[in-house]
């Protein structure tokens, strides 16, 4: 029940009215009986946004498009591997200390190695955009190789270099015709997003059954891309394990408590079938 000691926490972002995030956050906090309660805030004003959170001591946010960025001035300490990626998806506040975090990337890279071995092995990252971001620093941390494969190349190059920057060596572009190299594709892009289904960030011939494929486009749960790697016998990763690993890591720095991840994605898929 909410009530006067209800903790709030929830989405900033613009638009949010489609966000399954409170869904999936307030069946975790019912489920453990933790008096929580998650929001989605529709926000034009970020400076105005931030400073009543800190006046209404919300226990904490997440951040979606278009604020991962432009929220990192507001924080007084930036986790480290956000710091790299230069993204911030989760901020906790402790006391009006507002400490921001990227979950996307461990999201990312724990539904990747449920699948497969990062070490050593080329990851083709298609998008260089702040998912594009958080995905390549999360499996270069990991020990692959990572190859940018982006419409625009100049935004690709600048990922190249960062992550170079850290991990000496460990990424360079490419293009489609490169992926034959790679053994793992990551859509990083919106493409094939509802309500553009038709849509395929990579198209089918350039896929080889042997290719372990992830989209971390979750709305469809599969993507045309998912679908054309399926049929050639490729392992798949839908976008689904990412969205919830990520919301779990934020669930846990918001209250302490071990995020239960099967009703996270029970609610996530429930939500996104009725949308169907
Ligand atoms: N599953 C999850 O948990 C999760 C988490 C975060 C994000 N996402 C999803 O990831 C997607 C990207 O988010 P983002 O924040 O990275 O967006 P973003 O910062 O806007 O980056 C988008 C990237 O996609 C590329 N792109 C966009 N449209 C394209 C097209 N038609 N053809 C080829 N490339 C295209 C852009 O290339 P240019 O550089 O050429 O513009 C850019 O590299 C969204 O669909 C979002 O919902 C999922």
């Amino acid at each position: 029940m909410i009530d006067s000691k209800t903790k709030v926490v929830g989405v900033v972002g613009k638009p949010i009215g489609h966000s399954v995030s409170p869904a999936m956050h307030n069946a975790a906090f019912s489920n453990l009986g933790l008096n929580y309660v998650y929001l989605a805030f529709e926000v034009s004003d970020l400076d105005g946004a931030i400073g009543g959170m800190r006046a209404l001591d919300v226990r904490g946010f997440n951040v979606t498009i278009p604020y991962k960025v432009d929220v990192l001035k507001y924080l007084d300490e930036v986790d480290g591997l956000a710091k790299m990626i230069g993204a911030v998806n989760t901020v906790v506040n402790d006391d009006g200390m507002l400490t921001g975090y990227n979950t996307d990337c461990s999201g990312a890279v724990d539904a990747l190695v449920s699948k497969v071995k990062l070490k050593g092995r080329t990851v083709a990252v298609i998008g260089a955009g702040g998912a594009g971001r958080a995905v390549a620093f999360g499996v270069a941390e990991m020990g692959a190789h990572v190859l940018v494969v982006n419409r625009t190349l100049s935004r690709g190059e600048g990922l190249v270099s960062s992550v170079n920057g850290f991990f000496a060596g460990s990424a360079e572009c490419g293009t489609m015709d490169d992926l034959k190299d790679a053994s793992v594709i990551v859509n990083t892009t919106p493409v094939g997003m509802m309500p553009d289904v038709g849509g395929t960030p990579v198209l089918k011939k350039f896929l080889r059954k042997t290719h372990v494929v992830m989209d971390i486009v979750y709305n469809p749960v599969e993507t045309r891309f998912l679908r054309d790697a399926k049929s050639l016998g490729c392992v798949t990763i839908n976008g689904v394990e990412m969205f919830v690993g990520q919301g779990a890591k934020s669930f846990e720095l918001f209250c302490g408590k071990k995020a239960p991840k099967g009703v996270m994605w029970d609610a996530v898929l429930k939500l996104l079938v009725s949308r169907v």
